[in-house]
């Protein structure tokens, strides 16, 4: 993959970002996510790829929304590479729509073939960082999985914190996590920036468990790979339509790989929206804004975070 196009892609994760940031705390999570959709469509026109949306946006499908089978990017009459796209404009809607953290635009790209085309369910995770890699087994329970994870890390459970969706499903998890004796840190919405933050060294992030979209799990799993990190799966569909889906592609029982979910010559790009346990969020000044980013490229392992000074009058300004 060309090296500038991992440069190019954060464009339009800023532009996401800026577009969505500008109604933060508003309550309206659709229009959050309308203006993220936009931004992304106006960014992408101009990058060098003939895209195709592999995983996109499945629930509260707002006017616009960047679903699977759509295109974007240059495209192939303009004699683009073709590439796969994994976008969650705008991850964690209602976060945004609140003002609270966590909230980040994402894309990640990958020459055709290399997502694993997961259906718009639920997947559980569980993603630990690259001193864990090759720890972790969603096969075990908790308690075992953050045995090996302390060990791994030459610490004790005590010392690990644990990122997880704040869910009713998740009380036997919790509780189990409590008596391991681990701390934890319950999180609203938004488990994607709780799986990469287990990238991040400063991030006080060890684990992220539990169970949210899948969708998140394949745009994490991205994300987690050029990082160096560990990532399991697991696909639990919510209805008939799913469950066909995730028996065709192995099964209730199968546990997917980092590498399995997210396979070579991946890019990922993520903008803060709110700021979170990632990255900061938008900040706004005069006729101009701040963004904070993350650029990854699995081929060269290089891991960016990118201060962006935006001008208004000067930049086009997607929102
Ligand atoms: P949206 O931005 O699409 O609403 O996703 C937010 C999110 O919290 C994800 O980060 C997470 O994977 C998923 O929703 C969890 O789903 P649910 O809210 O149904 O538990």
């Amino acid at each position: 993959m060309e090296r500038n196009l991992a440069l190019e892609v954060v464009r339009v994760t800023e532009a996401a970002a800026l577009a969505s940031a500008r109604l933060m705390g508003r309550g309206d999570a659709d229009a959050c996510d309308s203006a993220a959709i936009g931004a992304v469509r106006k960014a992408f026109a101009s990058v060098e790829i003939a895209g195709e949306v592999v995983i996109g946006e499945s629930r509260g499908l707002v006017d616009g929304a960047l679903s699977v089978g759509a295109t974007l990017g240059e495209g192939v009459e303009n004699g683009a590479p073709r590439m796969d796209v994994v976008i969650d404009a705008l991850e964690g809607r209602r976060l945004c729509a609140t003002g609270l953290p966590n909230a980040i635009s994402v894309v990640a790209l990958a020459p055709a073939g290399q997502f694993l085309r997961a259906p718009a369910t639920y997947m559980e995770k569980i993603a630990v960082g690259p001193r864990a890699r090759g720890a972790i087994d969603l096969s075990l329970p908790p308690i075992d999985n953050l045995r090996r994870i302390a060990d791994a890390k030459g610490v004790y459970i005590d010392d690990l914190t644990v990122c997880i969706l704040d869910r009713p499903r998740h009380e036997e998890l919790v509780e189990q996590i409590r008596r391991a004796g681990a701390r934890m840190r319950l999180i609203q919405d938004g488990d994607v920036a709780g799986a990469v933050a287990t990238c991040t060294p400063h991030s006080g992030i060890d684990v992220l468990m539990g169970i949210g979209g899948a969708q998140e799990g394949i745009a994490a799993a991205a994300a987690v790979r050029c990082a160096g990190g560990d990532l399991q799966g697991r696909l639990l569909p919510h209805d008939e339509v799913t469950r066909a889906e995730t028996d065709a592609l192995g099964g209730l029982d199968r546990i997917y790989r980092v590498e399995e979910l997210a396979g070579d010559n991946v890019v990922f790009a993520a903008t803060g929206v709110t700021t979170g346990d990632l990255l900061r969020g938008v900040r706004f000044r005069a006729r101009g804004a701040s963004t904070h980013s993350v650029v990854m490229r699995l081929a060269s392992g290089t891991v960016r975070f990118i201060e962006t000074e935006h001008t208004f009058d000067r930049e086009p300004f997607y929102g």
